[in-house]
C-alpha cells in the first residue's frame, strides 16, 4: 500500500517538474508505459487472492486516475505557458504611433530637369554629361574664349589647385564644355542635351554661386537659325503648357556662337532671361575637327533653376538651396 503511495508521490512530483511536452511524455511513459511503474503494479495483481485483488485493484486504479488527471493538467499548463511566451515575444502594441518612414521626394530643380530632358528625348535628343571640374581649355579656350578675352569676366569662377602650367582646373561656369567633349567623341549628326551643376562668383535673388544649366547641341548639314528658334520656342511652350507663352530672342554675344541671342520668357514679374543660344561658331567646330563648310548647328544653355522659379512661382532662387524641408516638401 505504502509502495503505491510512494510511486504515485514520485510520479506527481516528476510531472510537476516537467517544463516541456517532450519531458512530459517521457514521464508518462515511465509510469503508464508498457513497463511503467503503475502498469507493473497492475500486472502483479494477478498473483493475489481474489479478495485482495479487488481492494488492491481499486487502490491502484485510483492512483492511476490521479496520475492521469495530473498529467492532463500539466499538459494544459505547459501549452498555455508556451502560448503566453509566444504572445509576449511577438507583442505588437497597435496603439503606438507609427514609425513613419518619410517617402522623400525629388528636389524641385531635379523635377524640372527631368521634365525638360523628357521633352527633348521625345524629339530625338540624347543625354550627355561632363565633369564639374574642368580644364581652362574645355571651359574657355575651346569655346573660342582666349585667356584675356573680356567674356571671361562675365563668368568669374572658382579655381582649383593643381593642373598643368596655364591650365588651372576650374569649376565649370557653364555646361558648354560638354559640347566640346561630345563633339570630340562623336561625328555629326549630333543631337544632345546635357544637364549639370555649374559654378560662378554670383549671389542675388536670381543668381546662385552653384546653379544648374542644361546645354543643347544640334549639329548636322543645313541646320539654321530658324531651326533654333522653332525648337526652343516649341519646347518652352510645351514645358509651360501654354501656346500663347511669350518668348523673346534678344540679340547678344557669346564667343562660341555667331549670331547669338539671349532667350527671355514673360512671367508674372516681367521678362526673365532663361538662357543663351546661337549658331555654333566655325572656330569651335574647327577646334573639334568638324568641317564648318559641311556642317552647321545651334547650341543653347538654359538655367534650370530659373525654370524652377518660373514653373513653381518662386521669386528667390536661393530658397532652393537652403535645405529648408518645409519649403522643399511643397514640391513633392
Ligand atoms: C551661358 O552660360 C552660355 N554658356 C549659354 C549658351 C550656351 C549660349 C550655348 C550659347 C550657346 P549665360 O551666362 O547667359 O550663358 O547663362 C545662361 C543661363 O544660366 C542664364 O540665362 C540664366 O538662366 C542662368 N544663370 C546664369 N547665371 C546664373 C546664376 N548665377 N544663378 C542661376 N542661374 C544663372
Ligand atoms: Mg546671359
Amino acid at each position: 500500500m505504502s509502495n503505491i503511495d510512494t510511486i504515485l508521490g514520485e510520479g506527481l512530483a516528476a510531472l510537476a517538474a516537467t517544463a516541456d511536452p517532450v519531458e512530459l511524455e517521457n514521464v508518462k511513459a515511465r509510469y503508464l508505459g508498457k513497463s511503467g511503474a503503475l502498469t507493473e503494479l497492475l500486472k502483479q495483481l494477478g498473483a493475489l487472492p481474489p479478495e485482495e485483488k479487488r481492494t488492491q485493484g481499486a487502490v491502484i486504479n485510483q492512483a492511476k486516475q490521479a496520475f492521469e488527471a495530473a498529467l492532463n493538467a500539466r499538459r494544459d499548463a505547459i501549452a498555455s505557458a508556451q502560448l503566453e511566451q509566444q504572445l509576449a515575444a511577438e507583442a505588437l502594441d497597435v496603439s503606438l504611433p507609427g514609425r513613419g518612414h518619410g517617402t522623400g521626394g525629388l528636389h524641385p530643380v531635379n523635377l524640372v530637369k527631368e521634365r525638360i530632358v523628357a521633352l527633348f528625348q521625345s524629339i530625338g535628343f540624347d543625354v550627355a554629361e561632363g565633369p564639374e571640374i574642368e580644364s581652362d581649355w574645355y571651359n574657355f579656350e575651346a569655346l573660342n574664349i582666349p585667356k584675356d578675352h573680356p567674356a571671361r569676366a562675365m563668368q568669374d569662377t572658382f579655381y582649383v589647385e593643381g593642373g598643368e602650367a596655364g591650365q588651372p582646373p576650374v569649376l565649370r561656369t557653364h555646361t558648354s564644355p560638354i559640347q566640346i567633349r561630345y563633339m570630340q567623341d562623336h561625328k555629326p549628326p549630333i543631337k544632345i542635351v546635357a544637364p549639370g551643376r555649374v559654378y560662378r562668383v554670383d549671389s542675388d535673388a536670381t543668381h546662385s554661386p552653384m546653379f544648374h544649366q542644361m546645354e543643347g547641341l544640334w549639329i548636322a548639314e543645313g541646320v539654321s537659325f530658324a531651326d533654333l528658334k522653332a525648337t526652343v520656342t516649341d519646347w518652352l511652350r510645351n514645358f509651360f503648357e501654354r501656346d500663347d507663352l511669350q518668348v523673346r530672342f534678344r540679340p547678344s554675344f557669346f564667343p562660341f556662337t555667331e549670331p547669338s541671342a539671349e532667350v527671355d520668357v514673360l512671367g508674372e514679374r516681367g521678362w526673365l532671361e532663361v538662357g543663351g543660344c546661337g549658331m555654333v561658331h566655325p572656330n569651335v567646330l574647327r577646334n573639334v575637327g568638324i568641317d564648318p563648310e559641311t556642317y552647321s548647328g545651334f547650341a543653347f544653355g538654359f538655367g534650370l533653376d530659373r525654370f524652377a522659379m518660373l514653373y513653381y512661382g518662386v521669386n528667390d532662387l536661393r530658397l532652393f538651396f537652403e535645405n529648408d524641408l518645409t519649403f522643399l516638401r511643397q514640391f513633392r
